[in-house]
């Protein structure tokens, strides 16, 4: 029998416009989806290039006015792959016309425009998730269970950081294509959003919520010319900010993100210690986890290297053989294959764009606590 189809709509053709279209396209190539993704309509504002999009990707449709695609009868799900300013008000018409929503990171620019967002998809009673897609690699989802197993015993201590250095640059404009993540009325705010936002979702994922932050913020280079006016503007986005904070858990945490530290392109690591084990894990190397466990025998007690590539490792009985890695692209991969089914079950998926708010609740406070220079809970 012929699968139920799922017509989708998706906004953006930039990075994550492709990596979403290969997630819907690979899907049912390597998972038993219930239902057949079809490719309906891609919207962009530039004709040519939304065309260009479509026809690589297999597109059935353009659209360069979101309200039209959120308004077609022929479509079920919209994808928010468009600046973080376009979430809010594209996610709440698609909500409110009864549309599957999926949306990128971060969810809104601020707390109160993601609120608005969980208000307008649990009114509607929409299906819904945020691509947090760190939360789908192999070798981070093998670390949740061994930590929901209880091997870490009381957990201490999380560290987590995220390094760039593409913005060093003095001469790097603000705004416009490519460049809208450091114009603070388009990104919401800098490396907060942008990269803190993604350590902070794993880390809730994996240790729980947090309770207090106390956080610094630094913008080195305080003017830059804007794209789009071709007047040199002040620059409103942190470009480095550090925080520390508790869970609820008890533990102690430190997270750095800047887009200053020459040398690195997307240094996303993390580090748990418990009473009993510790672990490591770094994007550079994701399907690898290090993995220290106090309770091994003595003399030969040390840190493991684990390849998560074997069968029974999370999702790589989909893949290819044992000892063969998948990479970045396989995370959207699968968080569209787990939110297939879900939807199909009437279960949700997350994270959720409640799990996107509690996110946005402390990069809230993060840059509240940066700007008072006092420690600030966080709300929510
Ligand atoms: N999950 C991740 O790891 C990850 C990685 C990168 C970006 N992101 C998020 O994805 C979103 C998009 O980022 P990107 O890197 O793909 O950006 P990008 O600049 O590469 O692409 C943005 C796209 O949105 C289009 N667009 C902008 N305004 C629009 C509008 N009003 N209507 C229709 N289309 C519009 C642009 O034409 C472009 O095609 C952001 O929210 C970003 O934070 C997430």
């Amino acid at each position: 029998m012929a699968k139920k189809q799922l017509n989708i709509g998706i906004v953006g053709y930039g990075f994550m416009g492709r990596t979403h279209s290969n997630a819907f396209l690979q899907a049912g190539r390597f998972f038993d989806l219930p239902c057949q993704p079809v490719l309906k309509a891609v919207c962009a504002r530039n004709v040519e290039r939304a065309k260009s999009f479509s026809d690589n990707w297999g597109y059935e449709s353009i659209e360069t006015d979101w309200r039209k695609l959120v308004d077609r009868k022929d479509i079920d799900l919209i994808d928010i792959a468009s600046p973080n300013d376009t979430h809010a008000e594209i996610a709440i018409a698609a909500a409110q016309a009864g549309k599957i929503v999926m949306c990128e990171k971060p969810l809104g620019r601020n707390s109160s425009e993601a609120l608005a967002m969980v208000d307008a998809v649990e009114t509607a009673k929409v299906a819904n998730m945020v691509w947090y897609n760190y939360r789908r690699v192999p070798a981070v989802v093998l670390l949740k269970k061994l930590i929901d197993e209880g091997r870490f015993g009381r957990i201490f201590h999380y560290r987590a950081k995220f390094l760039q250095d593409w913005t060093i640059s003095q001469d790097l404009p603000q705004g416009g294509e490519g460049l809208w993540r450091l114009d603070v009325s388009v990104a919401g705010s800098g490396v907060t959003g942008d990269l803190l936002a993604h350590n902070i979702d794993t880390a809730m994922w994996l240790n729980g919520p947090i309770r207090e932050v106390t956080a610094m913020t630094e913008t080195f280079i305080k003017e830059r010319k804007h794209n789009l006016t071709g007047e040199v503007a002040p620059v409103g986005i942190d470009d480095a900010s550090a925080f520390l904070c508790r869970f609820e858990n008890g533990s102690l945490a430190t997270f750095e993100a800047t887009r200053y530290a020459r040398g690195h392109k997307a240094l996303y690591t993390l580090e748990i210690n418990g009473e009993h084990a510790s672990a490591f894990w770094d994007l550079h190397d994701l399907h690898r986890i290090q993995y220290f466990d106090h309770r091994d025998e003595g003399q030969v007690r040390g840190w493991r290297d684990i390849h998560v590539t074997d069968g029974d490792h999370p999702y790589m009985d989909h893949w290819w053989v044992p000892g063969l890695q998948i990479g970045y692209e396989h995370t959207f991969i699968h968080q569209f294959a787990d939110f297939a089914v879900a939807i199909d079950t009437g279960k949700e998926a997350a994270p959720t764009f409640r799990d996107g708010l509690a996110t946005d609740y402390v990069t809230d406070a993060v840059l509240k606590s940066a700007r008072t220079r006092q420690w600030e809970n966080v709300s929510g």
